[in-house]
């Protein structure tokens, strides 16, 4: 009677344990509520059986172990309980039943596709270690981002992809999160409803640098998120089209310097100075090779190569992928042939 009662305590104070403290991040989308539901009932349910269970498991093993002077004795025979077993049986084949189909209610939820059929997309592209996100303007340019963008009240749905390893998208405010597989997609949906900016991580282990995988979500209203994709529309056409009609891709808004210095705010492209040191610039980054010595007398080729590719040269393994592969897919086709211009000029010096 007194391990029935000490249990009955533990079981409500792990409930309340796992209802009362506020284990998640707050709620960022629509799915979240019912993901979290779902764990609260996972938790009432789950508690008591454990406890119950490691009750009944220790009030036997003190009640029943073998006493002084027992050594020899044997138990009676015991031939079973039919009722018993039926019942134990049936109780958990219930509650597991009732559970599956409740899980699966909550899943078909947070999977629907909003009733309008209206929502955004963006293509997420994992690699190590860095996710890249792609986006089509209303026109159907498309750019690429190192932060993510999204607009606040309008479903948007992620197509999940890797060029290497098994990594996995995750914004833990929207509780969504799904691998990104080589040689698949995979997707989900969110509603975002609060504006603000979110983590972004990587929730598998794909290397050494796993941990550093990590950027930014950010919720804007719908009319900045409008402005915001005009913005990027504009700065990418507006970067493409010299080239095309062969002017030399040399345009005024296309600051070779200034990406070095500043890099690009729009995308999130990092300056370079900020870990390469290079005398022109001022910069004394140490994270990265000194360009004045890694890069002099180099080509323009060679040196946009290092941009493009920036792990082709390392041969040793060591300081791989500390500069985002993705690194030239976040600036305009102009701003890239500007950087290498201003590179070369600076380190022929
Ligand atoms: Cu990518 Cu962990």
């Amino acid at each position: 009677l007194l391990t029935a009662a000490i249990g009955l305590v533990l079981s409500a104070v792990g409930i309340l344990i796992g209802l009362w403290i506020d284990w998640f991040p707050a709620q960022g989308s629509t799915q979240a509520d019912d993901i979290d539901t779902l764990w609260d009932v996972l938790v009432i349910c789950s508690v008591p059986i454990f406890v119950g269970v490691t009750a009944v498991v220790l009030f036997c093993a003190r009640e029943f172990r073998q006493k002084p002077g027992e050594e020899h004795l044997d138990g009676p025979p015991i031939h079973g309980n039919t009722k018993l077993e039926v019942v134990w049986t049936a109780i958990p084949a219930l509650m597991l039943v009732t559970l599956c189909g409740y899980a699966a209610v909550v899943l078909s939820n947070i999977e629907e596709a909003p009733a309008s059929g209206q929502e955004n997309r963006v293509a997420v592209t994992g690699e190590q270690f860095t996710w890249t996100f792609e986006y089509t303007g209303a026109d159907g340019t498309k750019f690429s981002t190192n932060q993510l963008y999204v607009e606040q009240g309008k479903s948007v749905r992620f197509d999940v992809r890797s060029k290497d390893v098994i990594h996995d998208f995750w914004v833990p405010e929207w509780r969504m999160k799904i691998d990104a597989v080589p040689g698949i997609t995979t997707n989900y949906r969110v509603t975002p409803t609060k504006t603000g900016i979110y983590p972004v991580v990587c929730a598998e282990l794909c290397g050494l640098g796993h941990a550093f995988m990590r950027q930014s979500a950010h919720v804007l209203p719908p009319e900045k998120y409008a402005a915001w994709m005009q913005r990027m529309t504009e700065r990418q056409t507006a970067g493409a089209a010299p080239a095309a009609d062969g002017a030399g891709g040399q345009t005024a808004s296309a600051d070779g310097k200034a990406v070095f210095t500043q890099g690009v705010g729009a995308t999130g492209a990092t300056a370079c100075g900020a870990c390469h040191a290079l005398a022109d610039a001022g910069t004394s980054g140490a994270t990265g090779p000194n360009l004045d010595e890694a890069l002099a007398g180099q080509d323009a080729a060679a040196i946009k190569a290092s941009i493009v590719d920036p792990n082709a040269k390392i041969t040793d393994g060591f300081g791989e992928g500390i500069m985002p592969a993705n690194y030239a897919e976040t600036l305009t086709p102009a701003e890239l042939d500007a950087l290498v211009r201003y590179i070369a000029d600076a380190t022929k010096k």
